[in-house]
């Protein structure tokens, strides 16, 4: 029988589930608009992860020479090797501009320039004039821009009296008979309530699910658990097989350097003391894109020329630098190299590998911020369901993100999220309860999970399902290597239902919490291989060696995978947007993508 759970009600306007960049920005945005709105987070909102983004934003501000931002859409459809939604890009860049100017208004303590303007760096792949030149487009507080952006929008929401219910960890939506979402369910981990949250749009600004990797920068609260929520609602999420590897986190630890870093003049080297990015981007060198870098040194490292006792990492250095340009545009990475590296950056290279950072897929939403579905062959929306920042598909990153356009992407999109609910949601309707026992299914779950006394500890799961996807799902993959991921993640997911959790405690109980989070990351790990399994050609960040090359005929199509509790995964596809907004820009056709 059901153990019973004390149950509180609340119904909102708007419910935001995460507080990071995306989720702050969003809510500001609500608050600004008068629409009632909670917004819940697993994590004190100025500890997401957001904080831990350095090298800044990217925005055409024209601060440090001429910029344009169809430039910086020119760029980003070529970063996504063509598989950005177009429609989507051309709102991000457009609009990157006057949501910078925002933040600076809300007070973002950017670095400047000597007549006080933004400082602007330049970053992989941001070019001018369509790839003639090197942009600065990065918009920085020197490198510690996302906490510095997470600050000055949390308090923004203090100012507008945001309601929070922080430390509140999201475990199901809560689905009509018709498909609608009506609310969410949230578990109090200080005092152990269930909340049973009523809205007439939930926005879930969740983050990514890095954490399905052994190595990576993410924080461990990275796990998904959006994705993990809509999967379990039997929505697909997008284009999962894209998966960033970032290409200097600091070797052992996967602590990130930012590429801010190489925007300032660092480079790379070989054992042979080469810098071998000029052999494989002749024009960008070390600011090629990311995936470009990536496996660029994975190459190094394969063929016998990365550095260190096993020659297995690359040398990023620093020490050619002005000090004192360290020191005012590096401090953070100074400080993390000395930690996690015990290097000092002005006398010594610091070892880098590249490191799982950043995922392209996610829930598939407009560039409004509603989640779309594929039913009887046609992509729909899903209403009253919303997803933005890395929890999000837009799809505006394609298969490769630039660097700085993540920041970016959480910005504009938190914003258009809340100006779009306050085109369409009315503050003056009654807000609808949740349908009856619309919570049971996730309680039912809640209460398998913190009684578990199976043969698996969770911490053990995790482990297994981390090395599958770092040995079968990296930077280079082969056919044979992915289908024995998926074997192997079909091995893990059968020992879901034999975990063993050692207290049922509902408050603080940490073990039940990282349980809920293997859960969610179990299933988007799942549809990660199984869609990298299934995209027979190279494209971004997904590059197959038995299929070297990128094949527009038949894959110039975003994939759409379902998974079920069992593991079994459906996959179908939908058509990349080919279309602008305006007549302001016109579509950039796809050619060879070439640094
Ligand atoms: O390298 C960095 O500073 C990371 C930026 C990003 O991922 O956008």
């Amino acid at each position: 029988m059901a153990d019973s759970y004390e149950i509180i009600d609340h119904a909102y306007d708007v419910v935001v589930v995460g507080a990071g960049g995306a989720g702050l920005r969003a809510t500001v945005g609500l608050a600004e608009a008068g629409l009632k709105t909670a917004c819940i987070s697993k994590v004190f909102p100025t500890r997401s992860h957001t904080v831990a983004a350095q090298g800044g934003v990217s925005a055409s501000l024209g601060n440090m020479g001429p910029d344009d931002w169809r430039w910086h859409m020119y760029d980003t459809v070529k970063g996504s090797d063509w598989l950005g939604d177009q429609d989507s890009i051309e709102y991000m860049c457009r609009e990157a501009v006057p949501a910078i100017i925002e933040l600076e208004h809300y007070g973002l303590p950017f670095s400047r320039t000597e007549d006080g303007k933004i400082y602007q760096r330049p970053f992989g792949g941001m070019t001018t004039n369509y790839g003639e030149g090197i942009a600065q487009r990065t918009c920085a507080a020197a490198d510690r821009t996302g906490h510095a952006m997470l600050h000055t929008l949390y308090q923004q929401s203090v100012k507008h009296q945001v309601e929070f219910f922080i430390e509140y960890f999201a475990t199901d939506l809560i689905m009509d008979d018709e498909g609608a979402c009506r609310g969410v369910v949230a578990w109090n981990l200080d005092d152990g309530t269930i909340h049973r949250f009523a809205a007439k749009k939930v926005i879930l600004a969740t983050g990514g699910y890095g954490r399905a990797y052994f190595s990576a920068t993410s924080a461990h609260t990275c796990t998904g658990d959006g994705g993990g929520m809509v999967l379990r609602a039997g929505l697909p999420m997008q284009d999962m097989e894209f998966v960033q590897f970032h290409p200097t986190g600091i070797y052992g630890s996967g602590a990130l350097i930012t590429e801010g870093s190489r925007g300032e003049g660092g480079y790379l080297t070989n054992s042979e003391g080469e810098r071998f990015m000029e052999r494989y981007a002749p024009s960008a060198k070390d600011l090629a894109s990311r995936d470009v870098v990536s496996r660029s040194m994975t190459i190094e490292i394969r063929e016998g020329r990365g550095v260190g006792g096993d020659n297995d990492h690359i040398h990023l250095h620093l020490e050619h630098l002005d000090p004192a340009v360290v020191e005012e545009r590096l401090p953070g990475i100074s400080e993390t190299a000395r930690i996690f590296a015990g290097v000092d950056v002005n006398k010594e290279p610091i070892p880098v590998i590249p490191t799982c950072h950043y995922n392209m897929g996610g829930i598939p939403t407009n560039y409004q911020g509603d989640v779309l579905n594929k039913t009887n062959g046609d992509a729909t929306t899903v209403p009253g369901l919303m997803a933005i920042g890395e929890a999000a598909c837009v799809s505006v990153h394609g298969a490769n993100r630039l660097g700085s356009n993540s920041l970016l992407d959480l910005v504009v999109f938190g914003r258009s999220a809340a100006k779009h609910c306050a085109e369409v949601v009315d503050p003056s309707e009654a807000i609808r309860p949740v349908p009856e026992g619309g919570e049971q299914k996730s309680l039912d779950r809640l209460d398998k999970l913190r009684h578990a006394k199976g043969e698996v500890r969770t911490a053990d799961l995790r482990l297994e399902m981390q090395r599958v996807m770092q040995n079968n799902c990296a930077v280079f993959r082969t056919g044979e290597v992915l289908d024995e991921g998926v074997k192997l993640m079909q091995e893990a997911i059968d020992k879901r239902d034999n975990l063993q959790v050692t207290d049922d405690s509902m408050i603080w109980n940490s073990d039940l919490v990282e349980t809920l989070e293997l859960q969610n990351l179990l299933d988007q790990s799942m549809v990660t291989m199984a869609s990298a399994a299934n995209r027979t050609e190279s494209r971004g960040a997904h590059a197959r060696e038995d299929y070297p090359d990128r094949d527009d005929d038949e894959w110039m199509k975003h994939t759409l995978a379902w998974v079920d509790h069992g593991g079994n995964v459906k996959i179908d596809y939908r058509p990349v947007v080919m279309q602008t907004l305006t007549n302001d820009v016109q579509v950039f056709p796809p050619k060879a993508r070439v640094y």
